[in-house]
């Protein structure tokens, strides 16, 4: 079974990814974690984003994986295990700016596909849409821009990162804006997927109205 989870920054998409994959003895995919692993492979190696083909050559010789092991979604950058890396604000920024080049999400088409495979909870921003548009259940959630701040801000503290909440709710804010209107696969919510609006329910809450919904489809 393939169940896809789209939605804007800081909704919690990669929270109840995982809590429904443990639930429903599937794989969790963060691919949101792909673009983080691609943007640290570029900031690394110093790449520029103006040559936008020499860029599609580069994405595509990086060998990515993730796997999701003991709760957690481990991401891998030509074999080396770079999730740590991938929560910086900088990296965030990055992965939100080449996100909008369409010849890196076209390189990454068939990375998340192959990933995702046939039974996974899958995260991102154009799963439904156009990553896995064939997958059994489509979810959309969202949330107002403050709470979504505030949870964002919550995940990032958590790591030990030394952020502000105004800071935070600054980056997602651009985030929304950039997701939202580049014209390659834009963040948009498909129209063969459920809606919910998490902006005051509970990580709980938000979990059982999905289990809800794949109990009734019974796919
Ligand atoms: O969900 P996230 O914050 O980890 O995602 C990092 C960036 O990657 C975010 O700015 C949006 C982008 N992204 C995307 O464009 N498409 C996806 N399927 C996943 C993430």
């Amino acid at each position: 079974m393939l169940i896809s989870i789209d939605g804007p920054s800081g909704v919690g998409k990669t929270t109840i990814t995982k809590r429904l994959a443990d639930i429903l003895g599937l794989r969790a995919v963060s691919t949101g974690a792909i673009y983080r692993a691609v943007a640290y492979a570029i900031k690394k190696e110093g790449v520029s984003l103006e040559d936008v083909e020499a860029l599609r050559r580069f994405v595509e010789g990086l060998k990515i994986d993730q796997e999701y092991k003991n709760g957690e979604i481990r991401t891998y950058l030509n074999g080396e295990d770079v999730s740590g890396y991938l929560d910086e604000p900088e990296i965030s920024d990055l992965a939100s700016k080449i996100a909008a080049i369409r010849e890196v999400r076209e390189a990454l088409l068939e990375v998340q596909r192959r990933i995702a495979g046939d039974d996974a909870v899958v995260e991102g921003r154009d799963i439904g849409s156009v990553v896995l548009p064939y997958a059994d259940i489509k979810i959309y959630l969202d949330a107002s821009l403050e709470v979504r701040a505030k949870r964002r801000y919550e995940y990032l503290r958590s790591k030990g990162l030394n952020v502000s909440l105004e800071e935070v709710k600054r980056e997602v804010l651009d985030r929304d804006n950039r997701d939202k209107s580049r014209s390659s696969a834009p963040l948009i919510r498909p129209k063969d997927a459920f809606y919910i609006d998490t902006t005051h329910l509970s990580v709980d809450e938000v979990v059982n109205r999905i289990l809800k919904i794949v109990r009734s489809l019974a796919v």
